[in-house]
């Protein structure tokens, strides 16, 4: 469309893949919308596309300038450019032309903290600010992403009505977006939306090494299994893009292109900042902690290399060499080990968002998460509705896996889940994602743990103290002395 001189609704910029396809989409709505981007070949391509996928209402500005006076006020300008410095320079360049009460929105996936920096210093000017986690990738950005946006409200209320209209449409359960809370809250949701990512996926690369190594599946079995996984409780957009990757031949060769990749996985550092964060917040996040461990040592392609063949007599499977393997059972108790670690996962997620929300209070509604988080996002699965209806039933939910449903689930599920684990220990296959997520249901569901010996052990060499199962108080005891006299433990009140 030619630059006219109606003012556009919004604006964006930042014109990269993310940026590319949030602009059309908000078009595509009807929304007239500025776009601008610092290497002006991105605009012109952007205007190009616009053109090209129906004439959409899109104007692509060269300057600053011209960029922010061609808005509506109060302006609403979503930037999607990488997160850190470039976010902090974009600001600065806009904010020369910005009058009070017009709002940025970031977009990317920042650091909370930063934008609780820029919210504290674009205040100062009368600037409203939101940090928006937007997760679908490319596709999702263009046809309908899930959206946190957080921070300030009154930006919220400005672009409500685009981003009910861009955000993935949810039958029966609206648009995947709403307010998440003041502050980085929408950013870290995001951050937690992405660590459950990095849980999800590995889970599933270990479903699929299971399936391959202990049941000897091939990858047109995987592709029909992961298929029918998605017509089950499993139903996800992971477990869906799983079924297409094993369909894919190779085009330089035999076979399929999955089993040419090099194992090593990347990463940009959202699932770090998760587990930093449960670190921080003390919220045990196992399985996120797994996956990113993972990812650390499947980097180590080289030193994997030299220490399979330092430890080649240890064999990987041979245990199981010989031994018949009732297929259908293995990919059905691999998939009940895949949903009850699962479950797992989310409960640590979840758990961990709930955390931060008390520390910086945020009020965040953990059901409304699951909700938005059912269309549009990575993580968007079936499954997410049920998460809803737990925090529905139950605001106060201590943890997923007591939930009366999910109870059940687990039940119904852990003779499997233990059959696959252990038939992986046994294999020398790893499955740490499984693994700890079963730790984590075998050690939160225990009236008492090992812990006091622990506790014990800290008092002897610390004079940590101890709490007595018995009586109320606070007690150290002289152990080593005790011990050498063979007298009895009376520990003196502290
Ligand atoms: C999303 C994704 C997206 C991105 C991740 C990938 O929700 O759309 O999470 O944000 O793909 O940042 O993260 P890694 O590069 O760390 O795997």
């Amino acid at each position: 469309m030619e630059a006219s001189t109606a003012l556009s609704r919004i604006g964006l910029a930042g014109l990269a893949v993310m940026g590319q396809n949030l602009a059309l989409n908000i078009a595509d709505h009807g929304f007239p919308i500025s776009v601008y981007n610092r290497t002006s070949s991105k605009v012109d391509e952007t205007v190009h596309r616009a053109e090209q996928e129906g004439h959409l209402p899109l104007t692509g500005h060269y300057t600053p300038r011209d960029f922010v006076l061609s808005i509506q006020r109060p302006r609403s300008i979503i930037i999607l450019v990488k997160a850190g410095a470039p976010v902090d320079q974009t600001i600065s360049t806009l904010a020369q032309f910005l009058s009070p009460g017009d709002a940025i929105i970031d977009g990317g996936n920042e650091w909370y903290e930063n934008t609780e920096r820029r919210i504290r210093e674009t205040t100062e000017r009368g600037i409203l600010y939101l940090g928006m986690g937007v997760s679908g990738g490319e596709d999702g950005a263009r046809h309908g992403p899930s959206l946190m946006p957080g921070g300030s409200f009154d930006a919220y209320k400005n672009v409500e009505d685009v981003l009910q209209k861009v955000a993935a449409q949810v039958k029966d359960d609206g648009p995947c977006v709403t307010y998440i809370g003041e502050g980085g809250s929408g950013n870290f949701v995001k951050m937690v939306h992405n660590g459950i990512e990095y849980g999800d996926m590995q889970l599933i690369s270990e479903a699929y090494d299971v399936l391959k190594i202990v049941g000897g599946l091939s990858n047109s079995e995987l592709a029909e299994i992961f298929d029918s996984w998605n017509r089950s409780e499993l139903e996800s957009f992971l477990i869906e893009i799983t079924a297409d990757i094993f369909k894919v031949k190779d085009e330089f060769g035999d076979g399929e292109l999955v089993d040419k990749i090099l194992d090593k996985t990347g990463m940009k550092g959202t699932g770090k900042w998760t587990v930093q964060q449960a670190a921080e917040l003390s919220i045990a996040a196992p399985t996120i902690a797994a996956s990113l461990d993972c990812r650390y040592l499947s980097g180590l392609k080289e030193e994997r290399e030299n220490a399979s063949r330092v430890f080649k007599e240890a064999g990987i499977a041979e245990v199981l060499a010989g031994r018949a393997i009732d297929k259908k059972r293995l990919v059905d108790d691999v998939k009940q080990a895949l949903y009850a670690s699962k479950i797992c996962s989310y409960a640590q997620g979840m758990n961990l968002l709930r955390a931060k929300s008390d520390e910086k209070g945020w009020n965040l509604n953990l059901g409304e998460l699951a909700r938005i988080w059912k269309g549009g996002c990575i993580i968007r699965a079936v499954f997410l509705d049920r998460i809803k209806k737990a925090y529905e039933r139950n605001r106060g939910l201590a943890n997923l896996v007591v939930d009366p449903d999910f109870a059940k689930e687990m039940v119904q599920r852990q003779a499997a889940w233990r059959r696959v684990v252990g038939m992986a220990i046994e294999a020398g296959i790893s499955t740490p994602g499984m693994c700890a997520s079963l730790a984590y249901f075998d050690t939160y569901r225990r009236a008492r743990l090992p812990a006091n010996l622990v506790q014990a052990q800290r008092d002897l060499f610390g004079a940590h103290t101890y709490e007595r199962v018995d009586r109320p108080g606070s007690f150290h005891t002289e152990w080593t002395k005790l011990a050498k006299e063979g007298k009895a433990g009376v520990g003196a009140l502290n």
